[in-house]
């Protein structure tokens, strides 16, 4: 079967959780795709989704809490029937995921490099080799000390180290898909930079496609070829970096854009906007930037705004020409 160049295709994705007062639209309608070898951004504030949409993906949501609607297309095939045998081979081979929280990954009662081993013997490696792999692993992504440090548990490691052997990890089993949910959030400049390095390499070498999730602007325009802006559980706007920072139109991107007066490291991440993300529990219709947006009708409150396409490359979704006035 010959392989086409799109690795995955999410199709009017849909999550919502169950809470005390009803349904909280976490997630509507999100349409994208990544292909392989492509670096692919999800930026956004916090609580706007993007971690609901990783989690989806790998079904990892917590159980019965929540209702999916939509198809998950992963390397020709839909990931919401496959059965959970299935479903494994893909989480532990195919997609690898850097979670925002290392320490939630790693167990606590073993060391690390004991945890990277049993992943690289789950490929029948043999164990001195898989040892031996393991200790070369840790070079590959700079851990200082590697020899000392495989020994070392999960407490004993900086965020940063953690970090490391989770991109490690993935590095060893050389997925198709990493999706690294805020991989360098808690680190400084300096490891935040080496690791953003590691991903590029992965890419570079292996091809493999990245789901990079963040809601650091700059970081975005330094590493990703296309970006999804996400406000409040939708993608408002996409298009390549260069769609997105030259010709933003969606009022929210625009706005992010204004906030952003170069695009530095320190200076990237998302400055507030006035207002706050509406509730999102039984949620009807209407735009859901409605609340803070300057050019906001009576129409953007009750109906759902279109999708305009500027581009085969270029969408975003907002009611008439107010995403397109350079005054905004
Ligand atoms: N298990 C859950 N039960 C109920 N609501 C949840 C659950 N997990 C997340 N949410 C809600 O869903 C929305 C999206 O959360 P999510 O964690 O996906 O956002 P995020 O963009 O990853 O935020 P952050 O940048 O802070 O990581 C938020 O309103 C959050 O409170
Ligand atoms: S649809 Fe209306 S409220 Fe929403 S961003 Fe566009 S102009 Fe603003
Ligand atoms: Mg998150």
């Amino acid at each position: 079967m010959s392989e086409t160049n799109e690795l995955l295709r999410l199709k009017d994705l849909c999550v919502d959780y169950k809470v005390k007062d009803g349904y909280l639209s976490a997630v509507k309608n999100v349409n994208f795709s990544i292909n392989r070898g492509e670096i692919f951004a999800i930026v956004g504030e916090s609580g706007c989704g993007k971690s609901t949409v990783a989690h989806a993906i790998l079904k990892l949501l917590p159980e019965h809490n929540e209702v999916i609607k939509g198809e998950i297309w992963y390397d020709g095939r839909d990931l919401n029937n496959l059965s959970e045998k299935e479903l494994e081979k893909v989480r532990g081979h195919e997609v690898g995921m850097i979670f925002q929280n290392p320490l939630d990954s790693l167990n606590p009662v073993y060391t690390t490099g004991w945890q990277v081993q049993e992943g690289i013997l789950l490929d029948n490696v043999p164990k001195a080799e898989a040892w031996n792999k393991v200790i070369e692993m840790y070079r590959d992504v700079k851990m200082p000390d590697a020899e000392k440090r495989v020994n070392s548990f999960p407490h004993e490691m900086s965020g940063g180290m953690r970090q490391r052997v989770m991109i490690g990890m993935m590095l060893a089993r050389n997925p198709k898909l990493l999706i690294a949910d805020e991989p360098t959030t808690a680190l400084d400049v300096t490891i935040e930079a080496q690791i953003l390095k590691l991903i590029r390499e992965l890419r570079d070498e292996h091809n493999t496609a990245v789901m990079m999730i963040t809601h650091n602007f700059g970081l975005v325009s330094e590493i990703a070829d296309r970006v999804a802006v996400m406000y409040a559980g939708e993608v408002v706007e996409i298009g390549t970096v260069f769609d997105i920072f030259d010709e933003p139109k969606h009022p929210y991107t625009r706005r992010l854009m204004q906030a952003l007066p170069r695009m530095t490291k320190a200076e990237g991440r998302l400055k507030t906007i006035d207002g706050s993300v509406p509730r999102l529990t039984n949620h009807k219709k209407g735009c859901r930037f409605a609340n803070r947006c300057e050019y906001a009708t009576e129409r953007c409150r009750t109906e759902d705004p279109p999708v305009n396409t500027v581009s085969p490359s270029h969408s975003y979704q907002c009611f008439g020409e107010q995403g397109v006035k350079e005054d905004v």
